[in-house]
């Protein structure tokens, strides 16, 4: 049964809007993982306990990782009161405003908002008088990921990228009706989906971006081809009666965050693609049931206006989406691509690692309660230089490789991780971890599944491979000079509820995980290509006054409350940044933006940046030397709200519709091109 809207009683952090419009109510459903995989730990631990009067040392027969180093982490001790390059700034204090909020000594401007003109001759945003064709040239709704493509040195002019995940029907339409929406409103929702390409300028000696028209702009929507490429790309799986090749997809949905590329192009992962088709239940299919597909009616009724739509009538249109896709912002008539070999589940991103040998290392997690992160390594490798050849070639390598997924074991024992956030007598939540190859071409390597079901049902092949149950693993990302991997696991309010599958882990210490942690992971001697690796969780997210918080053990006095950690980034002096989406699940305070050293006697220093409007959720965060953007998503998106009782006005204030849109923010004053916060 889907809980209606208002109710109070759903199980995520957000409204029950957000949770409706963008995840397809993914909380309220039952954990689609019902697999018996245990957590490997709990297996090593079993065994060991029957095993150690025997035979010490047993752990190594289990674990090939066990032993590896953890990662380094500063003197506890020893903390200088300087703050690192790129983070001298006051932190902004939690609040509930309805305005971006940024420090003392820094500026802001809105970039670009919903319905904006991307092309000459459309009009200006006319709320009141939205057709689907203008949407078409208008910036897309509800931005996420976003990427700011420099063109030249000073980044004057730039390309910027942005998904638009989803839309919120009740707050985009006056008088909607969920129950017949009309069918210019279906479409102008198709064509506010997708990704925008627009070149932006930037007003020398600031961080101001102004939106101009050039050839480089572009809408990708519901509507817009795109290429399948891969070991399933020929799949009967991918077949439909519209595309008899199984190639030819019109559409990307629900793109949430990504990825830039060393050579240059876009990567974005297709997220909650269950909740816009119908009609699931006439195929009583247990690989649907898997992702979520599930029920008869979807919230927008999109299968009442193309039959693609409606799993009665096509069955396999939704295996046409979960996928990562990348396009190539510098060449405005090139095709986007769909990568079957990355996998299909609910992609939160990718992003590219490069390999000491030239091969490449995409890492990607599945944004779920208990799903996986998985690690593609390629066999190709990439091409240096710019050129239109060398990416066409780099665009290959994500064909062509073999997919992983994760298995962690924690090192300390079962009854120190007692699931209130404790920290286990050895100081850290840490251990060792192994990547479990699942296919490789047309070869699987999972019992019973063909490669081409290992791609197209990836879930099922971590089930049966027995991969770790992680809190929602969302923005995952390797350290540029370190080449340490940060995943943020957002959080997990079904860990270790009674009838849940599974209890605190040592990668996931929390049970009914409202706040979330991020995952430190380094490969084993810091190969890329490394199929072992060593874990530890670098922060423990929530009020910094509450026991169940770690911040790789700095003062915790001293750092801004977090919760629910959604994108990661990091600056050009390598501090990590941290963008938040918690509904408010911290004293009713706004989501925002944060830096944190991950080094140096300030490792753990968490600061809050920016917070974003009441409702929103901050995404995309792009840290430059010279400006900060990042996306305002869904504000307003609050219980009650829609287009007729607003519950923001921003940006444009008075009584204005709230807008979601990408601000660009700078420090004043300055004179020279320079970086953000020293
Ligand atoms: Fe769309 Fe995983 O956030
Ligand atoms: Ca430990
Ligand atoms: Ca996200």
């Amino acid at each position: 049964m889907r809980h209606l809207p208002l109710l109070s009683n759903h199980a995520s952090n957000r409204a029950a809007l957000t949770c409706e419009y963008r995840c397809g109510d993914a909380c309220f459903h039952d954990v689609p993982n019902t697999s018996a995989n245990d957590y490997l730990g709990d297996v090593v631990r079993q065994l060991i306990s029957r095993r150690t009067a025997m035979k010490a040392g047993a752990v190594v027969a289990f674990g090939a990782a066990a032993g590896l180093p953890a990662v380094a982490v500063a003197d506890p001790v020893d903390r200088g009161g300087k703050a690192p390059r790129g983070l001298d700034f006051t932190p902004v204090a939690p609040n509930q405003l309805d305005a971006v909020v940024v420090p003392e000594g820094y500026q802001q401007h809105v970039v670009i908002r919903w319905g904006d003109p991307l092309f000459p001759g459309v009009p200006e945003f006319d709320f009141d008088h939205q057709t689907a064709a203008l949407q078409e040239r208008r910036f897309g709704f509800n931005c996420d990921f976003a990427a700011l493509l420099p063109q030249d040195p000073l980044g004057l002019v730039n390309l910027l990228v942005t998904n638009h995940e989803y839309t919120t029907e009740p707050m985009m339409f006056r008088g909607y009706s969920a129950d017949n929406p009309t069918e210019e409103q279906v479409r102008i929702a198709w064509a506010a989906h997708g990704l925008s390409v627009v070149m932006v300028k930037r007003t020398p000696f600031s961080g101001k971006l102004t939106p101009s028209f050039s050839r480089y702009n572009r809408r990708f929507t519901m509507t817009t081809p795109f290429e399948v490429r891969g070991p399933a790309a020929d799949s009967d799986l991918l077949k439909t009666s519209v595309d008899p090749t199984g190639k030819r997809v019109l559409g990307t949905l629900n793109n949430c965050a990504g990825g830039v590329t060393p050579w240059g192009t876009i990567l974005s992962g297709e997220e909650n693609f269950n909740q816009y088709f119908g009609n699931a239940a006439t195929r009583n299919d247990p690989r649907l049931t898997r992702y979520g597909v599930t029920g008869t009616a979807t919230t927008r009724k999109w299968e009442r206006f193309d039959k693609r739509f409606d799993l009665a009538q096509e069955p396999n249109e939704v295996n046409r989406f979960g996928w990562v896709v990348e396009l190539d912002p510098n060449d405005p008539d090139s095709t986007p691509v769909k990568h079957t070999a990355l996998g299909r589940f609910k992609h939160e991103c990718a992003n590219i690692r490069v390999a000491d040998d030239g091969r490449i290392v995409a890492y990607s997690g599945d944004d779920e309660r208990f799903e996986y992160i998985y690690k593609f390594i390629s066999n190709g490798k990439m091409r240096k230089g710019g050129s239109k050849a060398a990416r066409r070639h780099n665009m290959t390598l994500l064909d062509d490789g073999t997919l992983y997924v994760g298995r962690f074991t924690g090192d300390s024992p079962p009854a120190e991780i007692d699931g209130t956030g404790k920290l286990p007598s050895d100081g850290n939540f840490d251990g060792s971890g192994e990547w479990i190859p699942l296919a490789a071409g047309n070869r699987s390597f999972v019992p019973g599944m063909t490669a081409e079901e290992v791609y197209v049902f990836t879930r099922l092949a971590g089930d049966k491979v027995g991969a770790t149950k992680m809190d929602r693993p969302e923005d995952i990302q390797a350290h540029p000079k370190t080449g340490v991997v940060y995943c943020a696991l957002s959080n997990n309010v079904d860990r270790g509820k009674p009838g849940s599958k599974e209890g605190a882990t040592e990668p996931n210490p929390r049970v009914l995980n409202k706040h979330g942690q991020v995952l430190e992971l380094t490969e084993r001697r810091g190969d890329a290509l490394a199929l072992t690796f060593s874990w530890n969780l670098f922060l423990v997210c929530g009020d910094p006054a509450a026991p169940d918080t770690y911040f790789a053990g700095f003062p915790k006095d001293q750092v801004s409350p977090i919760s629910s950690p959604d994108n990661v980034a990091f600056d050009p002096h390598g501090n990590l940044w941290i963008s938040s989406d918690s509904g408010a699940a911290l004293n009713g305070n706004n989501d925002g933006l944060f830096g944190v050293p991950v080094s140096g006697p300030q490792r753990g220093h968490l600061k809050q940046f920016l917070t974003v409007p009441r409702g929103a959720e901050t995404c995309g965060p792009v840290i430059t030397e010279r400006v900060v953007t990042v996306c305002v998503q869904h504000p307003g998106e609050v219980d009650g709200a829609t287009a007729d009782n607003p519950a923001s006005h921003w940006p444009d204030g008075g009584t204005s519709q709230p807008r979601p849109s990408v601000v660009a923010v700078w420090k004043q004053g300055r004179r020279q091109p320079d970086e953000i916060g020293s």
